[in-house]
């Protein structure tokens, strides 16, 4: 698929089928994440795959907006080592760009995602973390929750000309 093509039709999916991800397509969404960009070139990341449906669920009763993980095949929960990355935006940011590239190549792939946040700053962080059984430098950064689609939405595109500054933000 054409990069801007696939950028395009991601869109966020909540509802899945039931039919599973062959362990070769979750390699390469897997792949794709492993390889983004990293600062201080640290790949502090490591990723949890969870399919089992009660540990789907469980997720899914911790996180407010974690419904989707009800109906999930699979979630990608992308952690990072706070030790190995001392500067916490830059740790989310490199979960940012790995979560971009697997919903990228899971598009790529015809399956479906959706990315599930998780902040420091939920009151219940501790359980997420617990739950997925974190020593204390690992934390939480998102959850990717994937499947085969089991509704279709538009390919979506908010390119907007206003938004665009040049030199600074009054021009
Ligand atoms: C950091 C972040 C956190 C998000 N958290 C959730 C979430 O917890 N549950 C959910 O259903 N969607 C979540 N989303 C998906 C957004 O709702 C979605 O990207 C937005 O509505 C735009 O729609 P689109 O992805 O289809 O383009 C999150 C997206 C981002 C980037």
């Amino acid at each position: 698929m054409e990069t801007l093509d696939c950028i395009l039709k991601r869109r966020s999916i909540r509802r899945f089928t039931d039919e599973l991800i062959p362990q070769a397509v979750l390699e390469r969404i897997l792949k794709a994440g492993f390889n983004a960009p990293s600062a201080h070139r640290l790949h502090p990341l490591d990723y949890i795959i969870v399919t089992e449906k009660e540990r789907l669920n469980g997720l899914a009763d911790l996180l407010t907006y974690g419904r989707p993980l009800r109906e999930a095949q699979c979630a990608i929960c992308v952690v990072g080592d706070h030790d190995k990355q001392e500067h916490f935006d830059f740790l989310c940011q490199d979960a940012a760009a790995s979560m971009q590239n697997m919903a990228l190549m899971a598009t790529d792939a015809g399956c479906a995602s959706v990315w599930i946040g998780v902040s420091q700053s939920y009151p219940n962080i501790v359980d997420v973390e617990n739950y997925l059984g974190l020593p204390k430098n690992i934390k939480s950064l998102g959850i990717l929750a994937l499947g085969y689609p089991a509704v279709d939405k538009e390919a979506n595109d908010r390119y907007d000309i206003h938004k665009i500054h040049h030199e600074s933000w009054s021009k």
